[in-house]
């Protein structure tokens, strides 16, 4: 029998959302020769959709269970995930896992793991659900020299962009739908404030160019403030406000990354991704364009990724990182600029926030639905205000991509314009 048909049995360490679709697929499955052998949650008292002496509630039982072939983690807890998914790879096992703010925070420890124990992880279902970015840009475009890799890597925020400008529901209305429907984080706010997408743009960075962000230093800011002045005035110019995360080349060389929501033209192919749907636009300097879009969030497709993570491991596959050894250098916040929008219902409030981003009281403008401003700012600058612009409520959106210093230099020169 080859190693394709090998029979596994697997420790699945988590039964939520995405746990649950797993093993539904799996049931559906028999001839996959997958057993889901032990499954370990943490609390006794949930209900859930089996019986209980399908449990256990001590996790470690599962590590401590070699006949055990492959371990899922799809855990919400980061912390947890860490602690389990780096004691299997010290033991040199199989992981699958789709906990993307442990992999944004870790993955340089567990790559290091992984190669020191001779384990293997793979963790498609951690980025855009459904989407195979992760083994596309891994594998099919290891030397690819990209420009970017860009995209709506968050469903729950998406769904509720959505909801408000097709069918002018409220925010707080759809947010409440984007949970029940099981898209959201437990802790809502990851989605909402895009910490959730910018864990997934740090994960892709690693395989699109070699380089291992720390998620604070890229910059993110969300949709808690969006209001349906925001979407109408999107509208109005035949646009969508999108969250889109950038993982771009600049002309320099430089990597920029960061994700904040952004005005979208139909020029753009994400601006007919919809509801909990992702997509991704992929940039090579040789293939050209390529966009992949599918459900981002949902037990059913994430779990179809976690399948096709632990069919995977049973034939071998390693993520190879081939770009490590070619990684750019990223390019300084304070050496970048972006053009926003921004609103406050509050004129007072928002002649504030332009003193913060230090921008002319003439950035203020006027349309049917109130005041709003606009301006280019550096983008250090964003980032430093970005708690307050939270804490103050200030929707903020890009007007186009990241730019840096000579970038903008030499864009000038291309068109001709006098430096
Ligand atoms: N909360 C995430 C989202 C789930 O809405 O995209 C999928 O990672």
């Amino acid at each position: 029998m080859d190693n394709q048909q090998q029979p596994l049995r697997l420790g699945l360490i988590g039964f939520g959302c995405v746990g649950q679709g797993f093993y539904d697929i799996i049931r559906q499955q028999p001839e996959l020769g997958l057993t889901v052998a032990r499954i370990a949650v943490k609390s006794p008292d949930k209900p859930r959709s089996l019986p209980a002496e399908h449990f256990t509630y001590h996790a470690d039982e599962l590590l401590n269970d070699l006949t055990l072939d492959v371990l899922v983690e799809v855990i919400d807890d980061a912390a947890e995930a860490f602690r389990l998914v780096s004691a299997a790879l010290r033991q040199g096992r199989r992981v699958a896992t789709a906990n993307k703010a442990m992999l944004a925070r870790h993955l340089p420890e567990l790559v290091q793991l992984e190669q020191q124990h001779g384990g293997t992880l793979l963790y498609e279902a951690a980025v855009c659900g459904s989407i195979p970015v992760v083994r596309t840009l891994d594998a099919y475009f290891s030397h690819e020299p990209l420009r970017a890799v860009r995209g709506i890597f968050n469903g729950s925020s998406n769904y509720v962009l959505t909801r408000m400008s097709e069918e002018g529901s409220d925010y707080a209305t759809a947010l409440a739908e984007a949970q029940a429907l099981g898209f959201a984080e437990t802790d809502p706010t990851l989605d909402m404030g895009a910490f959730d997408p910018r864990s997934k743009a740090v994960i892709l960075a690693a395989h699109a160019y070699g380089i291992f962000l720390n998620p604070d230093e890229v910059l993110n800011l969300g949709i808690e403030a969006v209001g349906a002045a925001d979407i109408a005035h999107a509208a109005a110019r035949g646009q969508k406000v999108k969250v889109v995360a950038s993982v771009q080349r600049l002309p320099n060389g430089r990597v920029a990354a960061l994700v904040t929501p952004q005005l979208l033209g139909p020029e753009s192919p994400l601006f007919a991704v919809e509801h909990e749907f992702n997509g991704v636009v992929v940039e090579g300097e040789y293939a050209g364009p390529q966009f992949l879009a599918g459900r981002g969030a949902g037990g059913h497709p994430t779990g179809s990724a976690v399948l096709a993570d632990v069919l995977a491991l049973r034939r071998g596959l390693r993520y190879g990182y081939a770009k490590r050894t070619t990684a750019p250098a990223v390019q300084p916040a304070e050496e970048l600029e972006l053009d926003i929008y921004l609103r406050h219902a509050d004129v007072g409030a928002l002649r504030e926030v332009l003193t913060w981003l230090e921008l002319p009281a003439t950035a203020l403008r006027t349309d049917v639905h109130g005041v709003y401003a606009t301006g280019a700012v550096p983008l250090l600058r964003l980032a430093q205000w970005r708690d307050e612009l939270r804490a103050n409520g200030v929707f903020v959106a890009r007007r186009g991509e990241v730019r840096a210093g000579e970038a903008v230099a030499e864009s000038r020169l291309a068109a001709g314009a006098v430096a």
